[in-house]
């Protein structure tokens, strides 16, 4: 690993999980832990909570789970050494960076604080004298002093070396303003401001660092939009208008826009879930980066050819990462800022929710697939129809859209809604057994949700866990394990794990959880969460581990049995034949 693992241990002991996870979360404390609506899917009750004694938290609802890191790993969506130099920013702690990437990160930083000091100088210029005129056309096309600020949003004055002064006087140099790409130089060598005259789009990644702009000409002129060229830190295939703000929006998908206007007119309108493209087409990095945030993506692209062309290349890229994707057309205008201005933003509303519940979209494909001109067709259509309204939730819902077909079909709505009724009670059989199967067969119960971590042995790997909960709650308990060997678990993951404490625990470091995610896999931790959140009679403790321990061998041992068993008995098949085939007897 490229930080001292004694920092780690340093950063975790110093970061309490309740403390980092009440950043995000509100929590309540509650029979001895404390609960939140959990911040990785959309829910109305909490299911996550956080075991303060365990440093752990934990979602019923979508099984994550882990310590203080891959908490900020997951809610920030960092890999690891990112989310270790947030944690310690927060910490108050200096990050050891390595070296070798010293430099490179110190002109990355230094790229960045000009970017940033250039946003600052273009939001200030908007609110000075000379950026009246900017600010008079943004004010006209709608926008709100707070949607002003709240998307840092500025102006470049029609000069040749107004941002180059600017920073200059901050100390930044013609190199770091060439690398911006604000700045341009010329033939002769000297430099000048790229954006003159533009009203200013900052574009922000996701930790908040401004990588790049995008600036339009006011009114009429070419080209519309002139944008930052891609830099080290600004790639525009990679990154995604005002996800920074979307990433955490509430309303369960993104939808996605064509233009940095139709974005930000949406978010005014109280859909914080909308991005746009950066003035390029999508690309399966892009639709990657979505596909981390939500798992619904609505296309509202122009209504034009081109924005229809657009949505169709890219639906296969956001479908193959496994996200639902619906188009929204926006009729009656040409792009969704148009649109929200022109009818507002319940029309809007409407709309997103038409493309949501699908019902009438199903009922038309399902109709087409029938002659409705033919009586037995039409009955066959209303007893299709019937299936597939049962499995619609709402009443309200199932009762408006038979009246439907009952119109269409001419079949008394009564009976359509008998029918409906029939079928749902079919189907909660169905799955009532179904689940019964389940909860009988403790196997599957007793499994980890990853389909890689699954135990062969579950004698043994209940044992292997009750260890591994056991050394983390009390490490004193690692005497009472009698010599146990990694090689001995059956499960190879929680064997793994097993090696890694032990190690450390020779070593005189703490086992805490988030002290362990720089060693273990992402699924890995989530299982040892998983674990440690089980209870444990910690005053049987070492009578535990003795039982446990005896588990293990014992499976161990039987293991290597079968396999010396079977092995003798290939021996004796194998000499058998060989008897038969050269005679001798
Ligand atoms: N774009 C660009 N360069 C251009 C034109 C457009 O980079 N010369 C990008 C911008 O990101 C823009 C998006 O394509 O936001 C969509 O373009 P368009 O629909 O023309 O602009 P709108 O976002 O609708 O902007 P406006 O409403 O101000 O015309
Ligand atoms: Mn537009």
């Amino acid at each position: 690993m490229a930080v001292p693992s004694a920092f780690i241990d340093e950063l975790v002991a110093r970061s309490d999980i309740v403390d980092v996870v009440s950043d995000y979360v509100s929590l309540t404390p509650k029979g001895g832990s404390f609960w939140g609506l959990c911040p990785f899917h959309g829910e109305k009750t909490a299911s996550f909570h956080v075991l303060q004694d365990r440093q752990l938290y934990h979602c019923f609802g979508c099984g994550k789970g882990g310590g203080v890191l891959s908490f900020v790993m997951e809610v920030e969506n960092l890999p690891f050494l990112d989310a270790a130099r947030l944690l310690a920013k927060r910490a108050g702690m200096e990050f050891p960076e390595q070296d070798s990437n010293q430099a490179d990160r110190r002109k990355r930083e230094r790229l960045l604080a000009a970017n940033k000091a250039a946003a600052r100088y273009f939001h200030a210029q908007l609110h000075s004298p000379a950026g009246q005129e900017g600010l008079e056309y943004l004010r006209r096309r709608g926008l709100s002093k707070g949607t002003l600020t709240r998307f840092g949003l500025g102006f470049a004055p029609d000069s040749w070396d107004g941002l180059i002064h600017a920073l200059g006087e901050q100390g930044f140099d013609k190199g770091v303003l060439l690398d911006t790409g604000l700045v341009v130089s010329n033939k002769k060598g000297g430099i000048y401001d790229r954006f003159r005259g533009r009203v200013m789009f900052p574009i922000i990644d996701l930790r908040g660092d401004v990588i790049g702009f995008g600036g339009r000409v006011m009114g009429e002129g070419t080209p519309k939009y002139l944008n930052s060229p891609d830099t080290s830190v600004f790639n525009k295939s990679r990154n995604l208008f005002a996800l920074n703000l979307a990433k955490t929006t509430k309303l369960g998908r993104i939808v996605l826009t064509e233009g940095y206007m139709d974005t930000i007119a949406l978010h005014q309108a109280g859909f914080d879930c909308a991005v746009a493209s950066l003035g390029t087409a999508l690309t399966a990095d892009h639709a990657k980066l979505l596909s981390r945030f939500t798992k619904e993506v609505v296309i509202c692209y122009d209504a034009d050819e081109a924005g229809i062309q657009a949505a169709n290349r890219a639906i296969p890229l956001l479908e193959k990462t496994g996200m639902k994707v619906r188009v929204l057309e926006v009729r009656g205008a040409k792009d969704p800022d148009e649109f929200i201005r022109t009818y507002g933003r319940e029309a809007f509303a409407r709309l997103l929710e038409q493309s949501e519940n699908f019902v009438e979209y199903r009922l038309g494909q399902l109709q087409s697939k029938y002659d409705l001109g033919d009586p037995v067709k039409k009955t066959e259509f209303a007893r299709a129809a019937a299936e597939m309204l049962s499995t619609l939730d709402s009443p309200v819902e199932r009762e408006v859209y038979a009246g439907q077909v009952a119109e269409t079909t001419g079949v008394g709505k009564d009976a359509l809604l008998q029918e409906i009724k029939q079928a749902r009670e079919l189907h909660l059989r169905q799955a009532k057994k179904k689940q019964l199967r389940r909860d009988m067969t403790p196997m599957a119960q007793a499994q980890p949700r990853e389909r890689q971590l699954r135990y062969e042995n579950l004698r043994s790997a209940r044992a292997e866990e009750g260890v591994l909960r056991l050394l983390m709650l009390d490490p004193s308990l690692e005497a009472e394990s009698g010599g146990l060997e990694p090689e001995q678990f059956s499960s190879q993951h929680l064997g793994k794990i097993f090696r890694v404490l032990r190690e450390r625990l020779r070593q005189g470091r703490p086992l805490q959880l988030g002290m362990l995610e720089g060693e273990l896999e992402g699924e890995e931790v989530r299982l040892l969460a998983e674990i440690l959140r089980q209870p444990e009679a910690l005053e049987k403790g070492r009578q535990a581990m003795n039982d446990y321990c005896a588990v293990i061998t014992a499976e161990y041992t039987k293991r290597n049995e079968t396999d010396e068993a079977a092995l003798l008995a290939a021996r004796d098949r194998f000499q058998k034949k060989k008897s038969i085939g050269d005679g001798t007897p």
